[in-house]
């Protein structure tokens, strides 16, 4: 399969921001290929290094060392012609809201010099395809978030180029803007765009992309298919229990024991990571029962994406889940 993005060795050390600072290693010499066809996603927590990375992929921030080639095209030695393979989307902001829809999308093909008929063609391509339709004509300072959000992709495809780069694309949408937002993304490849992208929502990752490198503290921890990843944490299984009532008073005994990894309570809901169920179930239902605790069910799960990322990075899950709640 043909790589469309090649990172090697990429680093970002940035000079520290007063004297007496230590200079901040942003991105610690990391290397991903990015195949034609795929979405390919950044996962990691705020800090984690993932803009910076965005940055340097797309020729706004110079790599301290390392090299990234674009469809071939080194992005430092070869600019112009790497550039021209790239689209990229940070936020709605490069739109000119003044304008409408239709007037964004033409002039920005007049700035990649697209001859008028083509340009007409993929803008009402791109309209469609974008539920924008409807909204051609109207001045885009009338746009929702999640419609700028629409058009700004939509300009950054203009011009075709072959991987589009998009930070956090659904951070500040509302559910159901991001929702329509990940099914676009999702189908992009099929339209032939490759996509990378970055977020910090594990659902996101696991829905929409075909390969998830695990970014924490600058460096890639890990890297595969969602199934991959997951595979990763074998070994371990989840249990889910629902009690009749509160669980915090058991979780103490049961984290004592050698057989469970971790306890997780949130009211009568009681999760265990564990090697074994077979082995725990028994010893589970007794503790519970002398406990004065009765289970109203109990299920057990596969290792999930959320799994793999606790065990490879060593950090809470919270540090992701935090702040889907507060969308
Ligand atoms: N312009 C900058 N100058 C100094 N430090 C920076 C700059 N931009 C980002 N950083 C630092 O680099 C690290 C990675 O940041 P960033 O790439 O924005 O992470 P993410 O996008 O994953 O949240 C953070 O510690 C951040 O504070
Ligand atoms: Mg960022």
């Amino acid at each position: 399969m043909q790589t469309v993005v090649e990172a090697e060795g990429l680093t970002k050390v940035y000079a520290p921001r007063h004297r007496g600072a230590k200079p901040v290693v942003a991105v610690d010499g990391i290397r991903f290929a990015v195949r034609a066809g795929q979405v390919f996603g950044f996962l990691g927590p705020n800090g984690a290094g993932k803009t910076t990375t965005i940055r340097m992929c797309t020729g706004i921030t110079r790599p301290t060392a390392g090299r990234i080639a674009v469809s071939g095209f080194d992005i430092v030695a070869d600019p112009i012609r790497a550039k021209e393979r790239i689209g990229v989307v940070s936020d709605a902001a490069g739109l000119y809201t003044e304008m409408d829809a239709w007037g964004n999308l033409l002039f920005f093909a007049s700035l990649h010099n697209i001859p008028s008929g083509k340009a007409a063609a993929r803008a009402e391509h791109l309209l469609r395809l974008f539920g924008l339709n409807d909204w051609r004509h109207s001045p885009v300072g009338t746009f929702s978030t999640g419609m700028k959000k629409h058009l700004a992709i939509a300009v950054a495809l203009m011009h075709e180029p072959a991987i589009l780069f998009l930070d956090e694309p659904t951070t500040g949408l509302d559910v159901q803007s991001a929702r329509q937002l990940r099914t676009i993304v999702h189908d992009l490849p099929d339209h032939g765009t490759t996509v990378f992208l970055t977020t910090h929502y594990i659902e996101e990752a696991d829905r929409l992309c075909h390969r998830i490198a695990i970014i924490s503290g600058g460096r890639v921890v890990a890297e595969g298919t969602p199934a991959e990843l997951k595979d990763g944490a074998q070994g371990e299984h989840a249990i889910d229990l629902c009690l009749d009532r509160d669980a915090n008073g058991v979780a103490g005994a049961l984290a004592q024991e050698p057989c469970i990894r971790e306890v997780l309570v949130t009211g009568e809901r009681l999760r265990l990571r564990v090697e074994d169920p077979a082995v725990v179930f028994p010893l589970l239902l007794d503790t519970l029962g002398s406990h004065g605790l009765k289970v109203l069910s109990i299920n057990t799960a596969r290792p999930s994406l959320e799994d793999a990322f606790v065990r490879l990075t060593g950090l809470r899950s919270e540090v992701l889940q935090n702040e889907k709640e507060h969308r």
